[in-house]
């Protein structure tokens, strides 16, 4: 099975808007519980944010014709720290059936090489620290942890 990657059409969009929602749960954390209505929710209003933007590339893996996972990069919202340009992974997801198979890894790939042919000197994302699957492709695909985000759950007054 060969996995090649493109540019999304508008014939993808559905593909996108299915796999991104049955997926999205997966980004919550055991100190954050979330039902899957409620992460497919977030994962669209996140593809709206990402549609707002006309820099965003979409990107797509396909195998045999057929797509199998997707890459979406917002390449127009600079560090907030140090405000250097940077490309940023808003989200990716690789259908079930063919994970392991690599497409993840080359939608990586080519996400490098359209942050590398805008000339910004970064790509960027964050993955919740329970997904062990996508943390190990990002350090396999060369990311290094840069910040963390804490948190403390805050019982509600009277409980
Ligand atoms: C994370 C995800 C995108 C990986 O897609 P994939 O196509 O299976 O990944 P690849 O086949 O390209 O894997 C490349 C490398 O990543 C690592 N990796 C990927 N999945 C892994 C897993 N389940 N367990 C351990 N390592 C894994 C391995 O090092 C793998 O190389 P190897 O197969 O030669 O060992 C996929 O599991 C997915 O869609 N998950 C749900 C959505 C999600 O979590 N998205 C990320 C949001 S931040």
């Amino acid at each position: 099975m060969t996995i090649g990657v493109r540019h999304a059409r508008a014939g993808d969009r559905r593909f996108i808007e299915a796999l991104g929602a049955e997926t999205a749960h997966i980004g919550v954390s055991a100190i954050r519980p979330a039902d899957a209505d409620t992460t497919a929710r977030a994962f669209h209003r996140l593809l709206a944010f990402c549609d707002e933007r006309p820099k965003t590339v979409t990107l797509i893996a396909e195998s045999g014709g057929i797509p199998v996972g997707f890459l979406l990069l917002v390449t127009d919202i600079p560090d907030d720290v140090t405000q250097s340009p940077q490309a940023f992974v808003a989200y990716m997801a690789v259908e079930p059936a063919v994970r392991r198979r690599g497409a993840a890894a080359k939608l990586l790939a080519a996400a490098e090489e359209e942050a590398r042919s805008l000339g910004l000197p970064h790509l960027s994302l964050m993955v919740t620290a329970d997904n062990a699957p996508a943390r190990s492709l990002y350090r396999r695909s060369g990311f290094t942890d840069e910040r963390l985000v804490l948190t403390k759950r805050v019982e509600p007054t009277g409980s």
